[in-house]
């Protein structure tokens, strides 16, 4: 987009966001994306984008219609996740691609140092953005970076839904647990879904989540956690990383696909319940 172009979509953001005080506010009580999942982990390298693509190639593939959202902003890459080559690489609707299965993609800047930290004038072009596509899909996934930078608490506040991916490693542990913290002391979110990556049983999975439990009780946090599953550690994930396809589409029986299939019902079933505007998931 050219940069008048910019400008006029940031004027019409910040006038029908009544301001930037709006912005902090939602971000404070509220999510702008009924139909948002935002999946965090605070550390780096523990299966997300592995996770919101395979995610969202099932849920394709069940009908639902699927628009995954870079949100790595700086750092992206699922679109290398997926083989898939975007022309240009900015964060806006422009440049919608379409994945295995028929998923769309919105694909972050990667290396692009101007565009890792977000201004809150482009936050606001953003949310605009993406408030007029939701309409249009049933899910919105927000790959999110690591850390707890404003990006990552933008998106994760943006979101109806947090889902939090952990594996049994303490560091990463020990992450999970910091990104919830801070989304619950300082931005109000409370509710929190969770998946535990590469464990060596579905017994060390629930171990996690036994732990993330009793550690937030103990500090008093006051959070509640919702467990969709586990991810099996399997040889596959990383051979289709090497070969830049989907392991839930190229090796549809290893254990790490069948374990995304059994999440991503998870995902449904618990939309259903939530009983929002959610009439079409059951068709
Ligand atoms: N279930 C798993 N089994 C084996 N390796 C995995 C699994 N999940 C992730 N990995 C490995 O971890 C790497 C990082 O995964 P990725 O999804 O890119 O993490 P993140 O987005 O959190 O940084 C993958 O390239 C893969 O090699
Ligand atoms: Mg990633």
């Amino acid at each position: 987009m050219d940069q008048a172009g910019t400008l006029r979509k940031m004027a019409k953001a910040v006038k029908e966001s009544k301001g930037f005080q709006d912005i902090r506010d939602r971000g404070k009580t509220g999510n702008f994306m009924t139909r948002g999942i935002a999946v965090a982990s605070g550390k780096g390298g523990v299966g997300k984008t592995n996770l919101v693509a395979n995610v969202a190639y099932n849920l394709t593939k069940l009908g639902k219609k699927v628009l995954v959202f870079d949100a790595d902003v700086g750092l992206g890459n699922i679109h290398i996740l997926l083989g898939l080559m975007p022309k240009h690489t900015l964060q806006n609707v422009d440049i919608m691609m379409e994945g295995p299965g028929g998923i769309k993609i919105l694909p972050a800047s990667s290396g692009n140092k101007k565009y890792s930290e977000l201004t809150t004038g482009e936050k606001l072009v953003l949310k605009a953005e993406l408030e007029s596509l939701e309409n249009d899909f049933d899910f919105i996934i927000f790959d999110i970076g690591a850390g707890i930078s404003s990006n990552v608490m933008y998106f994760c506040t943006g979101a109806q839904e947090i889902l939090i991916v952990s594996t049994p490693e303490p560091t990463s542990f020990a992450d999970a647990y910091a990104i919830m913290k801070v989304l619950s002391r300082d931005y109000a979110r409370n509710s929190f879904k969770l998946v535990v990556n590469s464990v060596k049983s579905k017994e060390e999975g629930l171990d996690v989540f036994n732990r993330l439990n009793k550690v937030a009780d103990r500090f008093q946090l006051n959070i509640s956690m919702n467990y969709l599953g586990h991810i099996l550690d399997d040889d596959n994930v990383t051979r289709s990383v090497r070969e830049q396809r989907l392991f839930s589409e190229k090796y549809p029986n290893s254990p790490a696909s069948v374990c995304v299939r059994s999440i991503t019902r998870e995902i449904i079933t618990a939309n259903i319940e939530q009983g929002l505007e959610w009439e079409n998931m059951l068709r």
